[in-house]
């Protein structure tokens, strides 16, 4: 198993955001996370990379423990917060750049390299002169997308990545995570159905720090379809 989250609970003062939740994911899986605002997807995520000290439970990332394995691990995931932390200053190629240096990558040649490399990936050529700043919302998503597979990490972690985005670059930026998905492992979060419907393998939703339901997405959708599910959650 690629990961294996077991028994995880963190607690803010006497609020369990997450309580006793398990999971576990093998390599090439697209998993998407629904839920309500507040349940929990964030929180999961950021203890799953190890970021966030949970109470109880142990998260294992091929077969380490993300909380005193070697740092070598972090290098494995990629992570593309909520609220997408950028340097609006730089420009975007600077920015990658700088992200490269600190995956480690050696060389200005390699490192310009893989720049360019991640720019054509993730569709944001036309953008790349210009600083961050300048970007639409729906390219500094992009650029966040990029610095998340830069250096191809084994495990993707998204947090709402298509919030906010226009259909046109909605389908382009699914298509992405889609074909990422296809050779690598990602879990995402999102609140729209038919983006689960469109990238993910299995659903699992989460309510009020608890998984209540994960499942394949072929079984959800021969069960009657997300949306009956996610309603069936919140009521
Ligand atoms: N630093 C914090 N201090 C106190 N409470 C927190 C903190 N971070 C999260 N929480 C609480 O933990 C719960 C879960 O939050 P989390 O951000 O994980 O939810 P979410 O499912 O990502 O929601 P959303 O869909 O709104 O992004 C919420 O009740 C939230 O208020
Ligand atoms: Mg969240």
């Amino acid at each position: 198993m690629l990961l294996e989250v077991s028994g995880i609970t963190k607690k803010y003062g006497p609020q369990k955001a997450l309580d006793n939740v398990s999971l576990s994911v093998p390599r090439g899986q697209v998993v998407g996370l629904l839920g309500p605002n507040g349940a929990g997807k964030s929180t999961l995520m950021r203890s799953i990379l190890g970021y966030l000290p949970t109470d109880s439970g142990t998260v294992h990332f091929d077969g380490q423990d993300v909380r005193t394995g070697d740092d070598a691990l972090k290098g494995r995931m990629g992570y593309l917060p909520e609220h997408n932390p950028l340097y609006p200053e730089m420009y975007v190629r600077e920015f990658l750049d700088f992200i490269a240096g600190l995956h480690g990558v050696k060389g200005k040649a390699a490192r310009a390299q893989k720049v360019e490399d991640t720019i054509k990936r993730v569709g944001l050529s036309p953008e790349a002169h210009k600083t961050i700043s300048a970007l639409s919302k729906g390219y500094r998503q992009r650029v966040g997308l990029a610095q998340a597979i830069l250096h191809d990490p084994e495990l993707l972690i998204l947090d709402e990545p298509t919030s906010g985005l226009d259909p046109l670059q909605l389908k382009d930026i699914r298509a992405l995570i889609r074909s990422f998905g296809e050779e690598r492992t990602v879990i995402l979060s999102t609140h729209i159905m038919q983006e689960v419907e469109a990238m993910c393998d299995r659903v699992v939703m989460i309510k009020q720090g608890r998984i209540v339901t994960d499942a394949p997405l072929t079984d959800l959708l021969a069960q009657g379809g997300l949306e009956q599910a996610f309603n069936t959650l919140a009521g």
